[in-house]
């Protein structure tokens, strides 16, 4: 049996059908340029090209990552959705600086975002939740995120009766729902070729506008 590194080594990367980017084709703005790769690997069938890698710390500098849903791009900023119990929601509270990133396999295409988080209007956060599917706002009303449980069924009869409880009161908005919008200060864009060096381009604000150079890979 190989080990896990012989293994690993044997594994293709960057297999997609890798498109020839010119990097200065891509917009000035990069809230812009994110939203033509985004629609480049939703017309590509990227399989859930919203996953986005979302890196927090928490007060003692501990770093921890997970993927969550992009909601939205607009004016500038990058969304997702939380419960305000949650590790993340907790970490951006004390530290909002975070790093986003995402991957679009097909494409061979990462983009990293390094920004501020803050919370979006009341309003906004009502939305977000009640766009929700019935099932999908019984499981987010169902229980406290990182609670221990005692038992898989605990936790399905926690989310039959947060059913009952959405199907009684439709208008109903989770107390705890967050969503969090990401004001860029970095993005790089990272274009892999198969046969060059690959491409990086990175915007800094530099408070005024955008400052982009293309980068060693
Ligand atoms: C594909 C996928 C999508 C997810 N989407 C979300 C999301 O939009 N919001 C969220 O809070 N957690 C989402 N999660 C779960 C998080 O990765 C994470 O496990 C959970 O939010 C607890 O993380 P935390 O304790 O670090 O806050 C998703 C997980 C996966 C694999």
């Amino acid at each position: 049996m190989p080990s896990i590194a012989a293994q690993l080594r044997t594994l293709p990367a960057l297999t997609g059908d890798l498109p020839d980017v010119d990097p200065f084709s891509l917009s000035a703005d990069p809230a812009q340029a994110f939203v033509d790769w985004l629609l480049a690997a939703i017309d590509v069938g990227a399989p859930e090209p919203h996953a986005l890698g979302v890196s927090t710390v928490d007060a003692d500098g501990q770093p921890r990552s997970r993927i969550v849903l992009l909601t939205d791009v607009a004016d500038g900023c990058w969304r997702f959705a939380t419960d305000g119990r949650s590790g993340k929601a907790q970490d951006l509270q004390g530290e909002p600086r975070c790093a986003l990133t995402m991957y679009w396999q097909p494409l061979g295409r990462q983009v990293r975002i390094v920004g501020r988080a803050e919370q979006v209007s009341e309003a906004e956060r009502r939305a977000d939740f009640l766009a929700r599917s019935p099932s999908a706002r019984a499981s987010l009303l169902a229980g406290v995120p990182g609670a221990s449980l005692s038992s898989v069924d605990q936790m399905q009869q926690q989310v039959r009766r947060a059913r009952d409880r959405v199907d009684r009161e439709p208008g109903l908005v989770a107390d705890d729902w967050q969503v969090w919008s990401v004001r860029a200060e970095e993005v790089e864009f990272w274009q892999g070729v198969s046969d060059r060096g690959h491409m990086r381009l990175h915007y800094r604000w530099d408070g005024v506008r955008w400052d982009r150079r293309l980068i060693a890979p």
